[in-house]
C-alpha cells in the first residue's frame, strides 16, 4: 500500500511539471482528490478491512492527502507569482491617462470654496500691485501683539482669546502662541522691505472661542498692508471699495464707523449695504442694511516704528478681512462649522470653482 501511495505522489509531480495554467492544475487536483479519484478509491477499499488495518492505512492515506494539497497549493502560487512578473515586465503605467474622470463624477477635482476664495482675492490684489506674503502659524508674542501698539499690560489683548504655548509664570524671552490674526505679519513684512510696499496676508488664524454657527477656532483673515507717502483714508476707501465690487461682482456702497483697533489710527469698521436685500433690511443684516465686514485703519506711528519706517516721511493704511464670512456671503453658507466638516458632500458642490 505504502508503495502505491509513494507511485501516487510521483505520478502527481510528472503531471504536475510542465503545467502553466491554474485551470490545468485544478483539473489535475480533482483527478486525484476527487470522488472518483485513487484516494477515494484506496478509502472506499477499506470498507471491509480490519480495524487494525483501516487505522494504519487511513493515516498513510491523509498523510498523503496533505502532501498532494501542499504539492498543487505551490504549484499554483509558483503559475501565480511568475504571472504576475509576466504583467509587471509587459505593462507600463501611463501617467497621464485621464479616463477615470469620466466614469465617476465625484472623482472629479476642484477647490474647496475657501480655496477658490482665497486664490480670487489673491489675483484681485496681485492685479492692484500688491504682493502676497505669508507667515508662520506659531508666532512670538512680540509679532502678534507688541509689535502692534499692544504691549503686555494693555486691555486690547484680552480681545482676542489666545492659545499660548507657555504657562503663565513663564520667563521665556520669546513667549510663542497661535497667531490671533493675520496682522502679525504686518511687522514681519515691514522689517524685509523698503517703502514704498503694498501686501496682502491670506492664512489660518486661532482663537480659544466657543465654536457655534458664526464662530470657530480655527478661521481664515486676509490682512492687507500699503505703506507710501501721503497716503489719506480717501485711498483707503478707494482700494476697498474697488476690491469688494471685484469680490462680489457688483458695485457696493460703503460706509466708515470708528472702530478701535491699537494699530491703526484713526480705525474704522467699513461696512457694506447688505447684499441679501440691497439695505431694506433682513435677517442676515439683522435689519440693519449694512455689513460689518472690513476692520481698517491708518497704521499707527508705532507700528511703522516697530517695522523701521520712519512715520515722518512714510504712512499707509490696513485692513483685515475674515475670509470665511465672505465664503459664507458669496455661496449662501449660514453655518462656518461646513466649512472645516470635510464633508465631500458639502464641498462637492462648490467643484465648479
Ligand atoms: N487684526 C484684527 C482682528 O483680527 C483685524 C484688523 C483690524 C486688521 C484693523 C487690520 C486693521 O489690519 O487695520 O480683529
Amino acid at each position: 500500500m505504502s508503495h502505491k501511495l509513494d507511485q501516487l505522489l510521483d505520478e502527481l509531480k510528472k503531471d504536475l511539471s510542465g503545467v502553466t495554467q491554474k485551470e490545468k492544475v485544478l483539473d489535475i487536483k480533482s483527478k486525484y482528490l476527487g470522488k472518483k479519484g485513487p484516494i477515494a478509491d484506496i478509502m472506499s477499499g477499506l470498507k471491509n478491512a480490519s480495524l487494525e488495518e483501516k487505522k494504519e492505512i487511513g493515516s498513510k492515506v491523509n498523510i498523503v492527502k496533505d502532501q498532494i494539497q501542499d504539492l498543487i497549493t505551490h504549484k499554483l502560487s509558483e503559475i501565480e507569482s511568475s504571472e504576475i512578473n509576466e504583467t509587471l515586465k509587459t505593462s507600463q503605467i501611463d501617467i497621464t491617462y485621464r479616463d477615470y474622470v469620466k466614469q465617476t463624477d465625484t472623482m472629479h477635482a476642484g477647490f474647496h470654496p475657501l480655496s477658490a476664495i482665497k486664490r480670487e482675492i489673491e489675483d484681485i490684489f496681485v492685479s492692484m500691485g500688491f504682493e502676497v506674503l505669508d507667515g508662520p502659524h506659531i508666532e512670538e508674542e512680540f509679532y502678534n501683539f507688541d509689535a502692534l501698539n499692544i504691549p503686555p499690560s494693555h486691555p486690547a489683548r484680552d480681545m482676542q482669546d489666545t492659545f499660548w504655548f507657555h504657562d503663565k509664570d513663564s520667563t521665556e524671552e520669546k513667549k510663542r502662541l497661535l497667531r490671533t490674526h493675520t496682522s502679525c505679519v504686518q511687522v514681519r513684512g515691514m522689517l524685509k522691505r523698503k517703502p514704498p510696499f503694498r501686501f496682502i496676508v491670506p492664512g489660518k488664524v486661532f482663537r480659544a472661542e466657543k465654536i457655534d454657527a458664526s464662530h470657530e477656532a480655527v478661521f481664515h483673515q486676509v490682512e492687507g498692508m500699503l505703506v507710501d507717502k501721503n497716503i489719506s483714508v480717501a485711498n483707503l476707501i478707494y482700494f476697498m471699495k474697488v476690491a469688494l465690487r471685484e469680490i462680489f461682482k457688483k458695485d457696493v456702497e460703503v460706509r466708515l464707523r470708528p472702530g478701535f483697533f491699537p494699530f491703526v489710527e484713526p480705525g474704522f469698521e467699513l461696512d457694506v449695504k447688505c447684499l441679501i436685500c440691497g439695505g431694506k433690511g433682513c435677517s442676515v443684516c439683522k435689519q440693519s442694511g449694512w455689513l460689518e465686514l472690513l476692520p481698517c485703519g491708518m497704521i499707527h506711528p508705532n507700528v511703522l516704528k516697530a517695522g523701521k519706517i520712519d512715520p515722518e516721511i512714510w504712512n499707509g493704511f490696513a485692513f483685515g478681512m475674515g475670509l470665511d464670512r465672505l465664503v459664507m456671503m458669496r455661496f449662501g453658507i449660514d453655518d462656518i462649522r461646513n466649512i472645516h466638516g470635510a464633508d465631500l458632500r458639502f464641498i462637492n458642490q462648490f467643484k465648479s470653482y
